[in-house]
Protein backbone atom coordinates (compact mmCIF):
# COMPACT_ATOMS: atom_id res chain seq x y z
CA UNK A 1 0.00 0.00 0.00
CA UNK A 2 1.01 3.47 -0.89
CA UNK A 3 0.21 6.85 0.72
CA UNK A 4 1.72 10.07 0.03
CA UNK A 5 5.38 9.19 -1.20
CA UNK A 6 6.15 6.17 0.83
CA UNK A 7 5.23 2.56 0.98
CA UNK A 8 3.94 0.93 3.56
CA UNK A 9 2.31 -2.72 4.80
CA UNK A 10 -0.61 -3.75 5.99
CA UNK A 11 -1.71 -5.05 9.02
CA UNK A 12 -1.03 -5.07 13.22
CA UNK A 13 1.97 -6.71 14.66
CA UNK A 14 1.71 -8.88 11.64
CA UNK A 15 5.49 -10.72 10.86
CA UNK A 16 6.68 -8.46 8.70
CA UNK A 17 9.38 -8.51 5.71
CA UNK A 18 11.06 -5.90 3.66
CA UNK A 19 13.95 -5.35 1.88
CA UNK A 20 15.43 -2.38 0.13
CA UNK A 21 17.62 -3.85 -1.85
CA UNK A 22 17.34 -7.38 -3.25
CA UNK A 23 18.26 -10.50 -1.69
CA UNK A 24 19.07 -9.38 1.46
CA UNK A 25 16.85 -11.49 4.02
CA UNK A 26 18.27 -14.26 5.23
CA UNK A 27 15.80 -17.34 4.28
CA UNK A 28 14.83 -20.08 7.22
CA UNK A 29 17.35 -18.75 9.86
CA UNK A 30 18.29 -15.33 11.39
CA UNK A 31 21.48 -14.61 11.54
CA UNK A 32 23.69 -16.64 9.17
CA UNK A 33 27.65 -16.89 9.77
CA UNK A 34 27.96 -14.17 6.98
CA UNK A 35 25.00 -11.81 5.91
CA UNK A 36 24.28 -11.01 1.97
CA UNK A 37 26.45 -7.69 1.20
CA UNK A 38 28.25 -7.57 4.54
CA UNK A 39 25.52 -6.38 6.72
CA UNK A 40 25.38 -7.27 10.47
CA UNK A 41 21.91 -9.13 11.75
CA UNK A 42 20.79 -7.57 15.24
CA UNK A 43 17.56 -8.80 17.14
CA UNK A 44 15.85 -5.98 18.21
CA UNK A 45 13.25 -7.15 21.30
CA UNK A 46 9.98 -5.20 21.78
CA UNK A 47 9.17 -8.00 25.22
CA UNK A 48 10.81 -10.19 27.37
CA UNK A 49 12.57 -13.47 25.54
CA UNK A 50 10.18 -15.48 26.99
CA UNK A 51 7.21 -13.71 26.69
CA UNK A 52 3.84 -16.04 25.39
CA UNK A 53 3.79 -16.37 21.88
CA UNK A 54 0.35 -14.11 21.58
CA UNK A 55 2.48 -11.46 23.06
CA UNK A 56 5.82 -11.66 21.96
CA UNK A 57 7.56 -8.92 19.62
CA UNK A 58 10.76 -8.95 18.23
CA UNK A 59 12.00 -8.03 14.77
CA UNK A 60 15.46 -8.83 13.29
CA UNK A 61 17.37 -5.65 11.49
CA UNK A 62 20.13 -6.52 8.89
CA UNK A 63 22.10 -3.30 9.16
CA UNK A 64 25.57 -1.76 7.80
CA UNK A 65 26.71 -1.33 11.53
CA UNK A 66 25.49 -2.96 14.92
CA UNK A 67 23.72 0.03 17.27
CA UNK A 68 26.55 -0.44 19.68
CA UNK A 69 28.52 1.45 17.30
CA UNK A 70 28.41 5.18 18.48
CA UNK A 71 30.53 7.18 21.59
CA UNK A 72 29.85 7.53 25.49
CA UNK A 73 26.56 8.76 26.71
CA UNK A 74 26.34 12.04 29.25
CA UNK A 75 23.65 12.80 30.44
CA UNK A 76 21.79 15.99 28.56
CA UNK A 77 19.90 19.04 30.38
CA UNK A 78 16.25 19.65 28.95
CA UNK A 79 14.36 22.30 30.73
CA UNK A 80 10.80 21.06 30.13
CA UNK A 81 11.24 17.11 29.67
CA UNK A 82 10.11 15.19 33.01
CA UNK A 83 10.53 11.63 33.48
CA UNK A 84 10.28 9.79 36.93
CA UNK A 85 8.19 9.34 39.63
CA UNK A 86 6.00 12.43 38.78
CA UNK A 87 6.26 14.31 42.46
CA UNK A 88 7.56 17.56 41.57
CA UNK A 89 4.00 19.25 42.84
CA UNK A 90 0.90 17.35 45.46
CA UNK A 91 -1.69 16.53 43.14
CA UNK A 92 -4.86 18.00 43.07
CA UNK A 93 -8.65 17.12 42.71
CA UNK A 94 -9.06 19.92 40.95
CA UNK A 95 -10.60 19.92 37.36
CA UNK A 96 -7.51 21.45 35.02
CA UNK A 97 -7.80 22.89 31.84
CA UNK A 98 -4.82 24.61 29.75
CA UNK A 99 -4.71 26.65 26.33
CA UNK A 100 -2.41 25.74 23.43
CA UNK A 101 1.72 26.56 24.51
CA UNK A 102 2.67 28.14 21.29
CA UNK A 103 5.34 27.15 19.00
CA UNK A 104 8.68 29.01 20.64
CA UNK A 105 9.87 31.68 18.24
CA UNK A 106 14.11 30.25 19.11
CA UNK A 107 15.49 27.69 16.83
CA UNK A 108 13.20 24.43 18.23
CA UNK A 109 13.46 20.64 17.14
CA UNK A 110 11.12 17.63 18.06
CA UNK A 111 13.32 16.50 20.92
CA UNK A 112 14.40 20.49 21.96
CA UNK A 113 10.36 21.16 22.23
CA UNK A 114 9.39 18.29 24.40
CA UNK A 115 7.03 19.76 27.44
CA UNK A 116 5.91 17.65 30.26
CA UNK A 117 2.25 18.07 30.92
CA UNK A 118 1.75 15.24 33.54
CA UNK A 119 2.54 11.20 33.88
CA UNK A 120 1.99 8.66 36.57
CA UNK A 121 4.32 5.51 37.24
CA UNK A 122 7.56 5.09 36.17
CA UNK A 123 9.46 4.02 33.29
CA UNK A 124 11.51 2.21 35.61
CA UNK A 125 8.44 -0.10 37.32
CA UNK A 126 7.40 -0.44 33.28
CA UNK A 127 4.06 1.39 34.48
CA UNK A 128 2.54 4.06 33.92
CA UNK A 129 1.99 6.94 30.81
CA UNK A 130 3.69 10.34 30.68
CA UNK A 131 1.25 12.81 28.50
CA UNK A 132 4.07 15.46 26.10
CA UNK A 133 2.94 18.36 23.75
CA UNK A 134 5.43 18.87 20.98
CA UNK A 135 6.36 22.21 19.64
CA UNK A 136 9.06 22.46 16.77
CA UNK A 137 9.77 24.87 14.19
CA UNK A 138 13.01 23.21 12.40
CA UNK A 139 14.09 19.07 11.39
CA UNK A 140 16.28 17.21 13.93
CA UNK A 141 19.13 17.79 11.81
CA UNK A 142 22.05 15.78 12.59
CA UNK A 143 19.73 14.12 15.72
CA UNK A 144 19.06 11.15 15.90
CA UNK A 145 16.51 9.44 19.12
CA UNK A 146 15.44 6.61 20.81
CA UNK A 147 13.18 6.31 24.03
CA UNK A 148 14.49 3.53 25.98
CA UNK A 149 11.58 4.22 28.84
CA UNK A 150 8.93 3.83 26.86
CA UNK A 151 6.83 3.70 23.27
CA UNK A 152 5.82 7.00 22.03
CA UNK A 153 2.02 7.47 20.74
CA UNK A 154 2.40 10.83 18.20
CA UNK A 155 -0.68 12.73 18.05
CA UNK A 156 -0.04 15.78 14.99
CA UNK A 157 -2.24 18.92 16.14
CA UNK A 158 -0.34 20.92 13.48
CA UNK A 159 2.22 20.58 10.75
CA UNK A 160 2.62 17.22 9.11
CA UNK A 161 5.97 15.21 10.48
CA UNK A 162 7.94 12.58 8.24
CA UNK A 163 9.60 10.18 10.99
CA UNK A 164 12.46 8.52 9.48
CA UNK A 165 13.23 5.26 11.17
CA UNK A 166 15.21 2.20 11.69
CA UNK A 167 12.13 0.83 9.98
CA UNK A 168 11.58 3.03 6.83
CA UNK A 169 9.85 6.27 6.81
CA UNK A 170 6.60 7.37 7.97
CA UNK A 171 4.95 10.18 6.99
CA UNK A 172 1.79 11.48 9.91
CA UNK A 173 -0.70 14.55 9.87
CA UNK A 174 -2.83 15.98 11.80
CA UNK A 175 -5.91 13.32 12.05
CA UNK A 176 -3.33 10.60 11.82
CA UNK A 177 -1.41 8.88 14.66
CA UNK A 178 1.97 6.98 14.92
CA UNK A 179 3.70 5.16 17.25
CA UNK A 180 7.30 4.33 17.53
CA UNK A 181 7.96 1.20 19.77
CA UNK A 182 10.69 1.70 22.69
CA UNK A 183 13.78 1.46 21.38
CA UNK A 184 13.30 2.31 17.69
CA UNK A 185 16.18 5.16 16.45
CA UNK A 186 14.49 7.63 14.15
CA UNK A 187 14.64 11.45 13.37
CA UNK A 188 11.59 13.88 12.85
CA UNK A 189 11.95 16.12 9.89
CA UNK A 190 9.09 18.82 9.46
CA UNK A 191 6.79 18.87 5.88
CA UNK A 192 5.50 22.55 7.00
CA UNK A 193 7.18 25.34 8.63
CA UNK A 194 6.33 24.94 12.63
CA UNK A 195 4.48 21.61 14.58
CA UNK A 196 2.73 21.24 17.12
CA UNK A 197 1.16 18.25 18.90
CA UNK A 198 0.67 15.36 21.81
CA UNK A 199 2.24 12.14 22.98
CA UNK A 200 1.51 9.66 25.14
CA UNK A 201 4.69 7.88 26.52
CA UNK A 202 3.38 4.15 27.18
CA UNK A 203 5.60 2.56 29.81
CA UNK A 204 3.02 -0.27 30.51
CA UNK A 205 2.22 -2.84 27.96
CA UNK A 206 2.65 -2.60 24.80
CA UNK A 207 -0.33 -0.83 22.94
CA UNK A 208 -2.42 -3.00 20.73
CA UNK A 209 -6.40 -3.18 19.59
CA UNK A 210 -8.73 -4.15 21.72
CA UNK A 211 -10.88 -6.74 21.68
CA UNK A 212 -14.45 -6.17 19.72
CA UNK A 213 -16.76 -8.92 21.93
CA UNK A 214 -19.89 -8.87 20.82
CA UNK A 215 -19.40 -6.47 18.27
CA UNK A 216 -18.09 -9.07 16.09
CA UNK A 217 -14.89 -9.58 13.98
CA UNK A 218 -15.06 -5.54 12.25
CA UNK A 219 -15.60 -2.25 13.92
CA UNK A 220 -13.42 0.60 15.59
CA UNK A 221 -9.81 0.59 14.39
CA UNK A 222 -9.64 -2.20 11.68
CA UNK A 223 -6.50 -4.29 11.67
CA UNK A 224 -5.89 -3.64 7.74
CA UNK A 225 -5.44 0.22 8.34
CA UNK A 226 -2.91 0.15 10.14
CA UNK A 227 0.47 0.92 7.61
CA UNK A 228 4.11 0.04 8.88
CA UNK A 229 6.95 1.47 6.52
CA UNK A 230 9.32 -0.89 4.53
CA UNK A 231 12.91 -0.91 4.44
CA UNK A 232 14.50 2.31 3.67
CA UNK A 233 18.23 3.15 4.90
CA UNK A 234 20.56 5.80 5.35
CA UNK A 235 24.51 5.34 4.03
CA UNK A 236 25.87 8.55 5.68
CA UNK A 237 28.84 9.15 7.95
CA UNK A 238 29.52 12.73 9.42
CA UNK A 239 29.28 13.91 13.08
CA UNK A 240 25.68 13.33 14.53
CA UNK A 241 24.54 13.05 18.26
CA UNK A 242 22.48 10.19 19.24
CA UNK A 243 19.78 11.11 22.18
CA UNK A 244 18.75 8.43 24.24
CA UNK A 245 15.77 8.88 26.34
CA UNK A 246 16.77 6.52 29.68
CA UNK A 247 14.79 5.89 33.38
CA UNK A 248 13.16 9.26 33.02
CA UNK A 249 16.48 11.62 31.68
CA UNK A 250 18.02 12.36 28.26
CA UNK A 251 21.43 11.36 27.25
CA UNK A 252 23.95 12.18 24.41
CA UNK A 253 26.54 10.35 22.78
CA UNK A 254 28.61 11.44 19.40
CA UNK A 255 27.85 8.80 16.34
CA UNK A 256 30.03 8.71 13.20
CA UNK A 257 27.09 7.63 11.01
CA UNK A 258 23.72 7.59 10.53
CA UNK A 259 21.94 4.97 12.57
CA UNK A 260 18.87 4.63 10.42
CA UNK A 261 21.30 2.48 8.27
CA UNK A 262 19.21 -0.94 8.26
CA UNK A 263 18.95 -2.40 4.74
CA UNK A 264 16.00 -5.33 5.59
CA UNK A 265 14.24 -6.28 8.66
CA UNK A 266 11.86 -8.69 9.41
CA UNK A 267 9.55 -9.39 12.64
CA UNK A 268 6.46 -8.03 14.08
CA UNK A 269 8.00 -5.50 16.00
CA UNK A 270 7.78 -2.04 14.46
CA UNK A 271 6.95 1.74 14.37
CA UNK A 272 3.09 1.98 12.71
CA UNK A 273 0.73 4.95 11.51
CA UNK A 274 -2.88 4.90 11.63
CA UNK A 275 -5.50 7.48 9.74
CA UNK A 276 -7.97 8.00 12.40
CA UNK A 277 -10.48 8.60 9.47
CA UNK A 278 -10.73 4.91 9.03
CA UNK A 279 -11.97 4.35 12.49
CA UNK A 280 -15.41 2.56 12.27
CA UNK A 281 -17.35 4.22 14.97
CA UNK A 282 -20.38 2.69 16.79
CA UNK A 283 -22.53 3.85 19.54
CA UNK A 284 -26.37 3.33 20.36
CA UNK A 285 -29.05 3.60 17.66
CA UNK A 286 -31.75 3.16 20.46
CA UNK A 287 -31.65 5.32 23.48
CA UNK A 288 -28.62 6.05 25.40
CA UNK A 289 -24.90 6.05 24.95
CA UNK A 290 -22.04 3.52 25.16
CA UNK A 291 -19.42 4.74 27.53
CA UNK A 292 -17.19 6.10 26.24
CA UNK A 293 -14.52 2.93 25.87
CA UNK A 294 -16.68 2.33 22.61
CA UNK A 295 -13.89 4.87 20.44
CA UNK A 296 -10.70 3.01 21.62
CA UNK A 297 -8.14 2.45 19.06
CA UNK A 298 -5.43 0.82 21.01
CA UNK A 299 -5.48 -0.03 24.43
CA UNK A 300 -2.49 -0.60 27.13
CA UNK A 301 -3.77 -3.41 29.27
CA UNK A 302 -2.65 -3.98 32.72
CA UNK A 303 -2.82 -7.19 34.58
CA UNK A 304 -6.32 -5.86 36.03
CA UNK A 305 -8.83 -7.52 33.64
CA UNK A 306 -10.54 -4.58 31.72
CA UNK A 307 -8.16 -1.91 33.80
CA UNK A 308 -6.07 -0.40 31.53
CA UNK A 309 -2.87 1.18 31.84
CA UNK A 310 -3.71 3.24 29.04
CA UNK A 311 -6.29 3.92 26.62
CA UNK A 312 -6.55 6.12 23.70
CA UNK A 313 -9.65 6.67 22.68
CA UNK A 314 -11.10 9.58 19.99
CA UNK A 315 -14.28 11.45 19.79
CA UNK A 316 -14.66 11.63 15.71
CA UNK A 317 -17.18 12.82 13.43
CA UNK A 318 -20.07 10.26 13.94
CA UNK A 319 -23.52 10.39 13.26
CA UNK A 320 -25.89 10.99 16.79
CA UNK A 321 -29.25 8.86 16.27
CA UNK A 322 -30.35 8.20 19.96
CA UNK A 323 -34.12 8.63 20.96
CA UNK A 324 -34.68 10.54 23.76
CA UNK A 325 -31.43 11.27 24.68
CA UNK A 326 -29.27 14.12 26.35
CA UNK A 327 -26.25 13.77 23.42
CA UNK A 328 -23.76 15.22 24.88
CA UNK A 329 -21.43 13.30 27.33
CA UNK A 330 -23.20 12.82 30.61
CA UNK A 331 -21.61 14.09 33.76
CA UNK A 332 -19.47 11.40 35.29
CA UNK A 333 -17.13 10.77 38.21
CA UNK A 334 -14.88 8.41 36.67
CA UNK A 335 -12.23 5.80 38.91
CA UNK A 336 -9.51 5.96 35.43
CA UNK A 337 -7.84 9.31 34.60
CA UNK A 338 -8.75 10.99 31.64
CA UNK A 339 -6.09 13.65 29.85
CA UNK A 340 -8.50 14.93 26.71
CA UNK A 341 -7.11 16.49 23.85
CA UNK A 342 -8.37 18.48 21.02
CA UNK A 343 -6.38 18.23 17.08
CA UNK A 344 -9.36 20.30 15.61
CA UNK A 345 -13.16 21.39 15.45
CA UNK A 346 -15.15 21.62 19.01
CA UNK A 347 -15.86 19.17 21.60
CA UNK A 348 -19.63 18.51 22.09
CA UNK A 349 -19.74 19.11 25.77
CA UNK A 350 -17.59 22.27 25.76
CA UNK A 351 -18.80 25.54 24.46
CA UNK A 352 -15.76 27.26 24.55
CA UNK A 353 -12.74 27.40 26.01
CA UNK A 354 -11.25 23.71 24.97
CA UNK A 355 -8.85 24.84 22.37
CA UNK A 356 -7.23 22.89 19.50
CA UNK A 357 -3.83 22.12 20.74
CA UNK A 358 -4.99 22.92 24.21
CA UNK A 359 -6.03 19.99 26.85
CA UNK A 360 -8.04 19.09 30.24
CA UNK A 361 -7.29 16.91 33.16
CA UNK A 362 -10.14 15.01 34.96
CA UNK A 363 -8.50 13.00 37.54
CA UNK A 364 -9.73 9.92 39.50
CA UNK A 365 -13.11 10.62 41.20
CA UNK A 366 -12.68 14.72 39.63
CA UNK A 367 -16.75 15.34 38.58
CA UNK A 368 -16.57 16.63 35.17
CA UNK A 369 -19.31 16.59 32.33
CA UNK A 370 -21.10 19.74 29.76
CA UNK A 371 -20.76 23.06 30.84
CA UNK A 372 -23.87 25.11 31.10
CA UNK A 373 -24.44 26.12 27.77
CA UNK A 374 -23.99 22.56 26.42
CA UNK A 375 -26.42 21.60 29.09
CA UNK A 376 -29.09 23.61 28.82
CA UNK A 377 -28.87 23.63 24.77
CA UNK A 378 -28.77 19.85 24.92
CA UNK A 379 -31.32 19.45 27.33
CA UNK A 380 -33.61 21.57 25.24
CA UNK A 381 -32.25 20.40 21.45
CA UNK A 382 -34.97 19.19 19.56
CA UNK A 383 -34.03 15.79 18.38
CA UNK A 384 -33.03 14.86 15.25
CA UNK A 385 -30.58 12.69 13.60
CA UNK A 386 -27.43 14.67 13.42
CA UNK A 387 -24.03 14.70 12.63
CA UNK A 388 -21.20 15.61 14.80
CA UNK A 389 -18.74 17.16 12.04
CA UNK A 390 -15.36 18.51 11.36
CA UNK A 391 -14.17 17.79 15.02
CA UNK A 392 -11.84 15.24 16.45
CA UNK A 393 -11.35 15.04 20.15
CA UNK A 394 -8.99 12.33 22.12
CA UNK A 395 -8.36 10.79 25.84
CA UNK A 396 -5.55 9.01 26.98
CA UNK A 397 -6.91 7.42 29.87
CA UNK A 398 -4.98 5.60 32.91
CA UNK A 399 -5.79 3.56 35.84
CA UNK A 400 -3.69 5.62 38.12
CA UNK A 401 -4.00 9.27 38.66
CA UNK A 402 -2.28 11.44 36.44
CA UNK A 403 0.04 14.17 38.23
CA UNK A 404 0.92 17.13 36.72
CA UNK A 405 4.51 18.25 36.24
CA UNK A 406 5.37 22.22 38.20
CA UNK A 407 5.82 23.76 34.34
CA UNK A 408 2.36 22.31 33.78
CA UNK A 409 1.15 23.69 36.89
CA UNK A 410 3.02 27.56 36.79
CA UNK A 411 2.04 27.60 33.14
CA UNK A 412 0.13 30.58 32.08
CA UNK A 413 -1.41 28.40 29.59
CA UNK A 414 -3.35 27.06 32.78
CA UNK A 415 -6.76 28.24 32.84
CA UNK A 416 -7.88 30.07 36.34
CA UNK A 417 -11.43 29.43 35.37
CA UNK A 418 -12.04 26.64 34.20
CA UNK A 419 -14.03 25.48 37.16
CA UNK A 420 -16.73 28.55 36.19
CA UNK A 421 -18.13 26.50 33.68
CA UNK A 422 -20.18 24.55 36.43
CA UNK A 423 -21.15 26.76 38.36
CA UNK A 424 -23.94 28.69 37.00
CA UNK A 425 -26.23 25.18 36.90
CA UNK A 426 -29.66 26.34 38.18
CA UNK A 427 -31.73 24.34 40.64
CA UNK A 428 -34.43 23.19 38.60
CA UNK A 429 -35.90 20.15 41.48
CA UNK A 430 -39.70 20.63 42.33
CA UNK A 431 -40.62 18.65 45.01
FE1 LIG B 1 -14.79 12.12 31.34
Amino acid sequence: MSTSKHTYQSGFGNEFATEALPDVLPVGQNSPQKVARGLYAEQLSGTAFTAPRSENRRSWLYRIRPSAVHGKFVEKNHATLCGGAFDQIVASPNQLRWNPFPIPSKACDFIDGLVTIAGNGSSDIQSGMAIHVYLANRSMSDKYFYNADGELLIVPQLGELCLRTEFGLIDVKPGEIAVIPRGVRFTVDLKEDTARGYICENYGALLRLPDLGPIGANGLANTRDFLTPVAAFEDKQGEFELVAKFSGKLWSAPISHSPLDVVAWHGNYAPYKYDLAHFNVMNSVSFDHADPSIFTVLTSPSGLPGTANLDFVIFPPRWMVAENTFRPPWFHRNVMSEYMGLVYGRYDAKAEGFLPGGGSLHNCMSAHGPDVASFEKASNAELHPQKIEATLAFMFETRLPIRPTRLALESPQLQSNYMDCWQDFKKYFTN
